[in-house]
């Protein structure tokens, strides 16, 4: 079939039918909406986050009508002459910024403690997108502690009910213990019985994660982030593949994780035992310096990567500035 043409922010590409409006968007590459739900690794994400909103001011080539309002861009599907205004529109902006806000009024605002500061959508999300000031009155959302097992821990005050973690147990591993629990302003992530999510894949609930609800038990505490190094790193596992990103402190590894792509999305799952089992340098064949192209506070102006370094020297591979 015929490829559509759809314009965002003035800037027009073609794409396979059954694209959807964030699909194209992140194909321009530029100014894409953000996503807090959406995750592309999994089927039947999105719809539940709206930060992906954006104005469509021409519906199609054959129905040039504006859709009546904001539409949530990773379910939207591109028709053909399709016009799109994400940054360019001044209402979209304000919608995302009440979105954020109303993201906001049950997370705790406790980035300086939780581990997933740095690395976490939510608070790069209101650095772009956020008012500076809440105008929320009411207590947040209390929950009673959950221990879902020895890997993962779980804060349910900082989950946004993304469904992101829901959908890789149910679909990345063969034994999904937990879901949402309750609706509306009940609505929690659980076990119910408060069974341990413990099977070969269930760490890749914490990759997905877009904030801090749910963190690496062994590594929680031990480190932020960003005074650690990542590298690309793999080992033979007949699990995953064993292809991994080693997180690197004083040539000690802290923490095994996902490799993600420049959208924050994992690109390939891997298994508990290369996650939370092999911490040791001799268990991994270090490769080069992970690339987070993302505004993470990670790589920024932090490290310059020095090309052709010996590949298991890692202080070579960074310089300090
Ligand atoms: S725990 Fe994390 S991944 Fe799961 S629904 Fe909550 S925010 Fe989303
Ligand atoms: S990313 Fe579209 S609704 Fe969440």
């Amino acid at each position: 079939m015929d490829k559509l043409k759809i314009t965002i922010d003035n800037r027009t590409i073609e794409v396979p039918p059954g694209t959807t409006i964030l699909q194209a968007a992140r194909m321009i590459g530029e100014n894409y909406p953000p996503a807090m739900c959406y995750y592309t690794p999994l089927k039947e994400t999105g719809g539940k986050c709206r930060v992906c909103l954006v104005k469509v001011t021409q519906s199609s080539e054959a129905n040039p009508r504006p859709m009546p309002k904001l539409v949530a861009s990773c379910l939207t599907k591109v028709e053909n002459g399709m016009v799109v205004e994400n940054e360019t529109s001044t209402e979209v902006l304000e919608a995302r910024k009440g979105v954020v806000e109303f993201l906001l009024i049950n997370h705790p605002l406790d980035c300086p403690i939780c581990d997933q500061a740095g690395e976490c959508d939510l608070q790069n999300l209101s650095y772009k997108h956020g008012t500076e000031a809440t105008r929320y009155e009411e207590g947040r959302r209390e929950f009673e502690k959950i221990d879902i097992g020895d890997n993962i821990q779980l804060h349910m005050t900082r989950c946004i009910l993304c469904y992101r973690c829901v959908y890789t147990a149910d679909q990345i591993t063969n034994s999904r213990v937990h879901g949402v629990l309750n609706r509306g302003d009940a609505a929690e992530i659980g076990t119910y019985i408060k069974n341990a999510i413990n099977n070969d894949f269930s760490g890749n609930v914490i990759d997905v994660c877009p904030v801090g609800a749910l963190t690496d038990k062994k590594y929680r505490f031990s480190q932020r982030v960003w005074f650690s190094k990542p590298f690309y790193a793999h080992r033979n596992c007949d699990k995953c593949g064993g292809e991994a990103v080693v997180w690197i402190k004083n040539n000690d590894i802290i923490r095994v994780t996902s490799r993600k792509d420049k959208f924050g999305e994992v690109i390939k799952f891997i298994c508990n035992e290369c996650r939370f089992d092999h911490k040791n340098m001799n268990d991994w064949s270090i490769e080069n310096v992970y690339e987070l192209d993302n505004d993470s506070v990670i790589n920024a102006n932090k490290y310059k990567h020095v090309e052709e370094s010996p590949a298991v020297n890692v202080d070579a591979k960074f310089v300090s500035e």
